[in-house]
Parts: C-alpha cells; structure tokens; sequence
C-alpha cells in the first residue's frame, strides 16, 4: 500500500503542533497528506480528554473505520496524544482494530511503531509513566518533549508559528486531566527556544505564539541563572524578521509584573492576554483549587489595564462544576460583565475519572442548568463582543494577513486576483478583508467598516503603504 496518511486533530494548541510534528517526520519518511480516510494506507488521530465529549468524538470515529479496516486489514490505525495515555490499553478493548496508541511523550516513536505494525509484529503500544508510577524524575523523564528540527516547507503557514516553551503542568484543578496526561510541568531549555525561533524568522515566519498550559509559569535553570517568560520575550524580540509574539495559556497567579512590563515596553509583543478565570465565585474557586480568589483575579485584571490599558484579555469559564449553585452562578455571570473579555471560552464541566473532582466531589449540577448556564453566559459575553468591536467601526489597525478567508477558501477562489483575505491584529483580532493574495504573510493597515461578535471587517488602507504594496493591494 502506498505510504498515504490521513490525521485529525481535536484538543488545543499543543495539540496542533504535535501533529504538525508527526506529520513532518511522517513526510519525511515519503508519506503523503491525504483528504479522507477512505484514501489513506495509515489512518492517526492525535486526541484530546479534557472533557468526555472530545473522547467520546474519537471512538465514534474509530467506529466509523471497522469495516474499512476488515476490508483492508492492511490499513494501519493510530491513536495518538492524550487520550492514548489516558486510556491505553483501554483503546485496544473499546476498537481491537486500532493498531497503534502513543502517548504525548512518545510521539518520535510514531514512524518507528508503524514500521513495526507493517512487519507484523502486531499492536504497539507506548505510554508514559503514571504521575505516582516513579520519582519526579523518571516520570518527567518518560513525557519527552517532541520538538525535532522543522523544516520549512512543512510547517502549515510559512508566516506563523507555535513554539513550546513548557510541557505538563503541576496545577491540579479538581476538574483537570491534563497533568494526568501531559505529565509533570518542564520548562524547555531557553537555548533551544532561541535556536528554534531563529531557524522560523530565517524561514520567512513573522508571528510566534509561546505555548505552555501554564505559559507564565514557565521558569528555567541552568548554572544558577534562571530565565522567566518575560526574560524569554526580551531575548525573543531581538530576533531579526519577527513581527509578532504572543503567549497561551496563562496562569492568573503567575501574571508578574516584569512579565506586563515586557507585554508593554516590547512593541512586537501583541496586547493578548489568555488567563482563565474559571468561575466568579470563591467556593467554587476553591473547589476547584485554582489557587486563588475572585478579588485576586480582580486585582490582576486591574494591573493589566493600569500597565497594558488597550490589552485585550480572554478567558475560560467551567458552568456547573460540582455544587455550584445559582449565586455561583451569578458572581460568574457578574465577573464576564465586569471583565469585558476580548472573549471567553465557556464549557459545561465534564466529571473526569482520575481527577479529584471526580474522586471527592459530586456532579451534581443536572445537565439541563449547566446547558441553560452555558447558553446565558454565552449571550452575555457575545453581546459584549458585539459591543466593543463595534466601537472599532471607523478605526485603522495593523493587520498580519494569515491566508483567504474561510469563505474564500469554501468557494476555491484560488485564480482571483482578489480575494477575500483574513488576518488579525494586534489584539488577536480576526479581520477580513478584500486584497491580493499576494499581501498573505505580509502587515497591513485595515480601517474597519463593519463587525460582528467575533470579526472585524475592513479595507486595505492603500494611501498609508509604500509604493509596493500599493500596487499589490490595488
Ligand atoms: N492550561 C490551560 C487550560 C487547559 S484546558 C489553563 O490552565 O488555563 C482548557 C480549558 O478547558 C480550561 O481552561 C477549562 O476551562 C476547560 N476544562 C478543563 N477541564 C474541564 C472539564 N473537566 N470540564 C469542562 N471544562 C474543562
Ligand atoms: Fe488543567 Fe489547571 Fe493545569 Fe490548566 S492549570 S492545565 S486547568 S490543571
Ligand atoms: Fe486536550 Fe490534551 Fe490539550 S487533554 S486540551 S489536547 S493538552
């Protein structure tokens, strides 16, 4: 069977770049992306666990190539990131027709295990030690970093880039799977971060996004001298080529200082800040053991906007977490009113086996009041969306042209001169707007004619460029 692959990819960011990864060294092997699963000889999915639903996605999907696999027993099956490491063997019992499960930290071992399915040697399955299975050592030892060179033509936009910084986190929210699954929190060495982004700014890439559970958190040591996330920016900024740095996901107790005063002297650090609130009530705060109050997060939302006044700060929140009641729920909806969050991710909580939640606590919000909280939240902060990005009508911003827009890439405007392009701006703005393609990969001035909840629409503003991109734009 040629060697076609065919990946999908749920979860967040690191996620993202985790696939990233494994496809390239796949392709390097002489594998060839493809668009279906019917068409692929090695069919992956690089999961995720933080609530049941992700999962249960996956194995309805798994479901759906049981007879593709019985005609074509020669199609290699892989489950790959966190809910390999949260269900190991699991996964072979729910779909025996699943041939590979790795783990987040066995992810180099993807080409290899494949080969080995290919001989015959039959399922293969590579995981990292449980937290408690060893000393911290051993356990961190066993979640290895997958961050091979790149290679340019690789990297799904030449102009942007993820960048881990830190892997696993140490927090232990009641509610949270990810230190199960991504292990014990490790800072990447600032050498090789430096390296990586060099080897991106000399390859044409503008923006690099930090990424990290707990990006703010991150802290490194060598030889006595420790290098924090603000030290990081600094060092990064310097970098020749590089336009844009940003950061996800931050840690509310670990928003420093010296951290916003690099957000705010560094002109290539973007005004974008991600900091999880989770609830607006203290007892579901501490519930949760996220660590500190409601007046805590407050107090650092008011030191943002005395440091960084124009910041743009989005946020995560969890509706009906074991007990939460309707004054809970109240001080949550009072803290998105408060808060004015560029945006806020909200989620219904999901009881995850292996969590203290799970262990100590009941889910005892019934799924009715989570939906109905969910929904209300969500018109909240979307008609505070609506608001503020209305208040943007009128205004010109410097934009990075990502690609065509989504509906440019529906309609396979691929000939036009013109197309419908998207970017975004400083303040992770999505804007879209009419231009060359040629301008893709390229900042441009944008002043803004219309909006919605979630995107800015606007033209290019052709009298403040150069001569060059005049002619490009026109
Ligand atoms: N590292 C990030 C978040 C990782 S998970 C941080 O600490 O901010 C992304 C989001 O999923 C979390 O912020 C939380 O809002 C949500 N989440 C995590 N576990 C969940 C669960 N069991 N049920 C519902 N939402 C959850
Ligand atoms: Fe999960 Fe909490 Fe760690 Fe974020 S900080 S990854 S929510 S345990
Ligand atoms: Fe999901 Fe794993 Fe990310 S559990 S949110 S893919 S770290």
């Amino acid at each position: 069977m040629p060697k076609t692959l065919y990946i999908e990819t749920v979860g967040c960011q690191m996620n993202m770049l985790d696939s990233e990864l494994v496809v390239a060294s796949l392709r390097r092997q002489g594998y060839e992306l493809v668009d279906s699963p019917k068409q692929a000889g090695t069919i992956l999915f690089n999961t995720c666990s933080v609530r049941e639903h992700a999962e249960e996605k996956i194995y309805s999907a798994l479901g759906r190539l049981k007879h593709a696999k019985r005609y074509n027993p020669d199609k290699v099956i892989g489950v790959l990131g966190c809910m390999a490491q949260n269900h190991q063997k699991t996964v072979f019992e729910r779909a025996p027709y699943v041939d590979l499960v790795v783990g987040p930290g066995q992810l180099h071992q993807v080409p290899q295990l494949i080969e080995e399915v290919r001989a015959g040697s039959g399922r293969q399955l590579e995981v990292s030690l449980e937290r408690q299975g060893g000393s911290r050592d051993k356990v961190a030892d066993s979640f290895e970093s997958f961050d091979p060179l790149r290679s340019p033509e690789m990297r799904p936009s030449p102009y942007q880039a993820f960048v881990r910084i830190q892997i696993g986190c140490d927090k232990f929210c009641t509610y949270c799977i990810v230190p199960k699954v991504r292990g014990p929190e490790q800072g990447r060495s600032p050498r090789e971060i430096i390296a990586e982004a060099e080897q991106l700014a000399n390859e044409g890439c503008r923006e690099i996004t930090l990424l990290g559970q707990t990006v703010n958190s991150y802290s490194y040591t060598d030889g006595g001298k420790t290098t924090r996330l603000s030290d990081l920016l600094y060092q990064l900024s310097d970098i020749d080529g590089l336009d844009r740095l940003k950061f996800v996901t931050s840690y509310p107790r670990d928003m420093t200082d010296d951290l916003l005063e690099a957000v705010r002297t560094l002109p290539k650090a973007s005004h974008y800040l991600h900091v999880p609130a989770q609830s607006g009530s203290d007892e579901i705060l501490t519930r949760m053991k996220r660590g500190y109050t409601v007046g805590e997060y407050r107090e650092m939302m008011a030191r943002i906007r005395q440091t960084i006044p124009d910041a743009a700060v989005t946020s995560d929140f969890i509706v009906g977490f074991c007990g939460e009641t309707d004054e809970d729920f109240q001080k949550t909806v009072d803290l998105v009113r408060e808060g004015r969050f560029k945006n806020s991710f909200i989620f219904k909580y999901s009881e995850r086996p292996g969590t203290k939640g799970a262990e100590r606590m009941a889910d005892d919000v019934p799924e009715a009041v989570k939906k109905q909280r969910n929904n209300e939240l969500l018109a909240i902060q979307n008609a505070i969306c609506e608001e503020d990005n209305e208040t943007r009508i009128g205004c010109q911003f410097e934009v990075l042209v990502e690609g065509l827009s989504k509906s440019a890439t529906k309609q396979g405007q691929d000939d036009a001169p013109q197309v419908q392009l998207t970017g975004r701006d400083n303040w992770d703005r999505i804007v879209v707007f009419q231009g060359n393609r040629r301008l893709i990969g390229r900042l441009v001035q944008v002043t803004i004619y219309d909006a919605n909840a979630h995107t800015l629409f606007g033209e290019v503003v052709t009298d403040h460029v150069g001569p060059e991109l005049y002619s490009l734009s026109s």
